[in-house]
């Protein structure tokens, strides 16, 4: 039996075990087409039961619900396939079959009793990476990846896109020295490792080092804008940076240039991220004139996939500000019937906390400055469950504090700044934590310094 780039026994021909280290190498680095590697394998190898089952999660991770006929058909081929295969192979079709239920805990357990017995398989890590960050579970981000690098030998192609991995995770968990040293570390083996990339980026944004971000991104962009799948996204966490220096029009330069072309290849994190920025430079002040419509348009053909309610928030921030009243309506009776018929994890997630997240964009939009207060302040601490990373949904906190500003709940304002000042001590935040505190009786600004 042919063995993988990480010494796994794979069923299969020779030619279909080579694409899927091409597969793994192109997921882990954001580039390609593992999708296309993947399939076209399988087509010629019907024997190949862990190409299709890879290709089944690879489907749903992109944003495909678990009925589309293109995650059936390769769950039907992996189950026709599977009489002979090995039980990690097995167990990685549980996984798939799983996921594409709705099930994504139940798959990343699967995920990570395939890794404790095979620490080196790349598909079962970054699965379980990928489906962590889609729950908000930063723990295991980190720990995840922490249980199986002691046995990643340091020759393999893929170990620094491992590290990069652990990066992201520590970051995510609060460990910046580490999540620096180590995203770094993986920048050296490999430049256009744009996950590894994108770890050091969130250490400089969450410790407020804009212009430090500015420049490590700018001089980078030549390396990381290779990897097309994550381009965007390290393109947006450049954006950060420059609305907390109030550089609004780079930013919307390098929307019109980079982001806009992208909508119409429909790729969802292109959206989400298209989404955020706009929002975020809104809330920013800024003026970003009609740029919603196309993203909306766009947006209202995943209106009823809810494959993740992360998702559906940034469809609501962009069918909300295009002013479009019928694609509003749209969002919500269909969310209404899937909170009502749907079964999953992700259900679970938006009826809990995600749908009160969803009507607090849409409330915000409408002017509604109170009901967003009324609906984020019980739920804050809950966010984290929608999923994505803590700059993301810091989305979420900065919608609320504009809304206690604008709907003159200046004290509370100004507590959510003091608490924000704290942690995010940029230029933008004390400017408005000083501009509120001149307008609050009791407090000065004085007592911030
Ligand atoms: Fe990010």
């Amino acid at each position: 039996m042919a063995k993988d780039a990480q010494g796994l026994p794979v069923t299969g021909s020779p030619e279909s075990v080579a694409a899927l280290d091409r597969a793994i190498d192109d997921y882990y680095g954001w580039k390609g087409d593992p999708v296309a590697l993947l399939q076209g394998a399988l087509d010629r190898d019907p024997s190949f039961t862990l190409g299709a089952s890879a290709l089944a999660s690879l489907y749903v991770l992109n944003g495909f619900r678990g009925d589309n006929p293109a995650v059936t058909q390769v769950i039907g081929a992996a189950e026709a396939s599977i009489g002979g295969a090995t039980s990690r192979e097995k167990r990685h079709l549980e996984a798939a079959k799983a996921w594409a239920s709705g099930a994504i805990i139940r798959a990343t357990d699967i995920w990570e009793d395939i890794l404790v017995d095979h620490p080196a398989d790349a598909l079962a890590l970054r699965f379980a990476h990928d489906t962590y960050f889609y729950l908000g579970h930063s723990l295991s981000i980190r720990d995840s990846v922490a249980r199986v690098l002691p046995v990643w030998d340091k020759q393999n192609p893929n170990y620094g896109y491992v590290l990069g991995a652990y990066a992201f995770g520590l970051e995510e968990t609060g460990e910046m020295r580490r999540a620096e040293e180590v995203g770094r570390a993986a920048i050296a083996q490999n430049a256009e490792d744009a996950w590894a990339v994108h770890a050091v980026a969130h250490v400089l944004e969450t410790e407020s080092r804009q212009r430090e971000g500015i420049e490590f991104l700018r001089a980078s962009r030549p390396s990381w804008s290779k990897a097309h799948a994550l381009s965007i996204h390290n393109g947006w966490h450049l954006a950060l940076y420059l609305i907390e220096e109030g550089r609004f029009d780079e930013v919307l330069a390098d929307y019109d240039r980079f982001v806009a072309p992208r909508i119409a290849g429909d790729a969802l994190l292109d959206l989400v991220d298209a989404s955020a920025v706009l929002w975020r430079l809104e809330l920013a002040g800024a003026n970003v004139g009609d740029r919603w419509v196309p993203l909306a348009k766009q947006w209202l053909t995943h209106v009823d996939d809810h494959v993740l309610v992360f998702n559906d928030l940034h469809i609501a921030l962009a069918v909300s500000r295009a002013k479009d009243g019928e694609g509003v309506r749209r969002l919500r009776r269909s969310l209404d019937h899937y909170e009502k018929d749907a079964a999953g994890d992700n259900r679970d997630i938006t009826v809990d906390v995600g749908r009160r997240i969803v009507e607090a964009a849409l409330a915000f939009a409408e002017g509604e400055y109170r009901r967003v207060i009324e609906l984020i302040l019980p739920v804050r601490y809950k966010v984290i469950r929608i999923g994505g990373s803590h700059a993301q949904r810091d989305l979420v906190t900065q919608t609320l504090i504009v809304a206690a500003e604008r709907s003159g709940e200046t004290n509370l304002a100004r507590a959510l700044l003091a608490e924000r000042l704290a942690v995010r001590p940029t230029e933008r935040t004390k400017n408005a934590y000083a501009r509120l505190c001149g307008v609050t009786a009791d407090h000065s600004v004085n007592a911030m310094q």
